[in-house]
């Protein structure tokens, strides 16, 4: 019997080039799972009995003591112990977005994932409990914490608990705050209705907060959220992100007209847990809101054209081949923005082009940049590329997934992975002793599957160095934009 491949000449074709990429099939289920075990690696307080990062324990069990509140749960942000509210809520739309655009590519892993969400969204309602005065936006003193290299099953620095308040007010972590509960809202709707209206109903508190309190919070709580994640971008990107969150999850047009009049001009080719601005402006392209608006009275064309024609220049502004191309590209062909966790910048660009992919698609429609056409496939195309060169398609011929390839980082810059767990050593290991292992030249002892780290430099060359955190330190929102942009390949590629 001849191989299937010479029965049918055009599947044999698309095979082989499919496998000219990369010089081999890349596993992206895989790497799906093991990018949602990653944020079990990441998790604060009580661990159920099904945890599969076992050399994790309980941790932060008395996190909100100080001023009697619950504040146990949520998520370290990366390879300290902190919880920073911030960037944990935006890491909670993202891992949402991801299911909400690609969970039914998900298979197995789609209760994985929204597990990954409700652990962040559990914790932002508990943060939220006491609004509409006081919003929870962080536990934990950063200086302190960065002074030791602890487990965080042994910390002992002081879990100071910080908040914004009408005379402090922090916008920006509120309305992001308000984005995550609204989108983690959309994921439960049919999974768990009573979970589902609390979320929507915290998230449209955190919202008028975050709207009738103005402010920065890094001007409210500066030494303790800067530099680390201080508000660069001001907060009116949040606004319009947590409006545009709210609108998607309750239909009600004044959220829509709030974002519309928020009047963020300006191109933006950063997304990230500061920058909101190519977030929403996708999110808002939608072929279903669009339809809405030109069927409303605050709609019409030009409400249209405005979020299209930003999301367009934004893609416009990171494609490769466009004639208006602002960000920069390693020879080795990766998206370059910025020293520290670059790789943060190349998984949550990679989601919107997959998913504007998609909402193009949708409507049939290409547009240009330029002389460029730009198609789904063309984006679809560039997203793949991102990811595989993640996995391991690269100069250096490396993987920046933890546990995933054969050549992977070994020396990740993270307290837990990098000192013996508590399993294997169970009495403490005091703040200043860790920095023996931190300094060491031996590889972590634990391996924190499926971490993508901050990723190679501007040549596409690795340290794989401990105190390189600039490339070794993961976090949790270089992981979770990239969620859905593996379902999608997953499906496509691994079916
Ligand atoms: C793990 O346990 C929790 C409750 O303890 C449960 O809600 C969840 O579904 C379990 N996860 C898996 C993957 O079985
Ligand atoms: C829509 O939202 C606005 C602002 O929160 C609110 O005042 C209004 O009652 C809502 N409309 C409906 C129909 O729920």
């Amino acid at each position: 019997m001849a191989p299937p491949g010479f029965l049918v000449h055009g599947i044999l074709i698309s095979a082989f080039m499919i496998s000219c990429v990369s010089g081999h099939q890349i596993n992206y289920r895989d790497a799906l799972s093991k990018s949602i075990i990653f944020f079990q690696g990441q998790r604060s307080g009580k661990l159920p009995t099904n945890q599969s990062i076992t050399w994790r324990s309980d941790s932060g069990l008395s996190d909100g003591s100080t001023e009697n509140v619950d504040l146990r749960g949520g998520y370290y942000d990366a390879g300290d112990n902190l919880k920073f509210g911030l960037p944990m809520a935006y890491t909670t739309t993202m891992l949402a977005w991801s299911v909400l655009e690609f969970g039914k590519h998900m298979a197995s892993e789609l209760h994985n994932a929204r597990e990954a969400i409700r652990w962040g969204s559990d914790y932002l309602l508990k943060a939220s409990a006491a609004l509409p005065d006081k919003l929870y936006v962080q536990v934990g003193d950063p200086t302190a914490d960065h002074k030791c290299w602890e487990r965080a099953e042994d910390m002992d620095t002081p879990r100071s608990v910080y908040k914004v308040t009408p005379i402090n007010p922090g916008s920006d972590v509120a309305a992001e705050t308000a984005a995550a509960l609204a989108a983690a809202s959309l994921v439960f709707k049919n999974i768990d209705c009573q979970y589902s209206d609390k979320l929507l109903a915290t998230s449209k508190k955190a919202f008028a907060f975050a709207d009738k309190y103005r402010g920065k919070y890094s001007d409210s709580l500066s030494s303790v959220v800067c530099p680390f994640y201080c508000s660069y971008s001001g907060y009116l990107d949040e606004l319009q992100w947590g409006a545009a969150w709210l609108y998607k999850a309750t239909k009600n047009l004044s959220y829509l007209e709030y974002a519309k009049s928020i009047g963020v001009e300006g191109d933006s080719d950063t997304f990230s847990w500061d920058n909101k601005l190519p977030g929403t402006r996708v999110l808002l392209s939608r072929v279903d809101v669009i339809n809405e608006m030109q069927h409303s009275v605050i709609g019409g064309d030009e409400a249209v054209s405005g979020f299209r024609q930003q999301a367009e220049r934004f893609i416009c502004n990171v494609l490769p081949i466009s004639p208006s191309l602002t960000v920069k590209y390693t020879a080795g062909g990766l998206m370059y923005k910025l020293e520290g966790s670059n790789l943060q910048y190349v998984t949550s660009s990679s989601f919107l082009l997959t998913t504007y992919a998609k909402y193009l698609k949708k409507s049939k429609a290409t547009f240009t940049c330029g002389t460029l056409t730009v198609t789904p496939a063309l984006l679809r195309e560039q997203a793949k590329k991102q990811v595989d060169y993640i996995l391991g398609d690269n100069p250096e011929g490396m993987s920046y997934m933890v546990g995933f390839g054969e050549k992977f980082p070994k020396r990740i810059h993270h307290r837990g992975s990098s000192l013996p767990s508590i399993q294997q050593k169970p009495q403490a290991i005091g703040c200043d002793s860790g920095f023996q292992s931190f300094h060491s030249v031996n590889p972590n002892p634990n391996i924190l599957t499926g971490a993508i780290v901050g990723g190679p430099d501007e040549h596409d060359s690795f340290a794989d160095d401990r105190t390189n955190y600039a490339q070794s330190e993961p976090a949790t929102y270089i992981n979770a934009p990239l969620t859905g942009t593996l379902s999608y390949l997953a499906a496509s590629f691994n079916p």
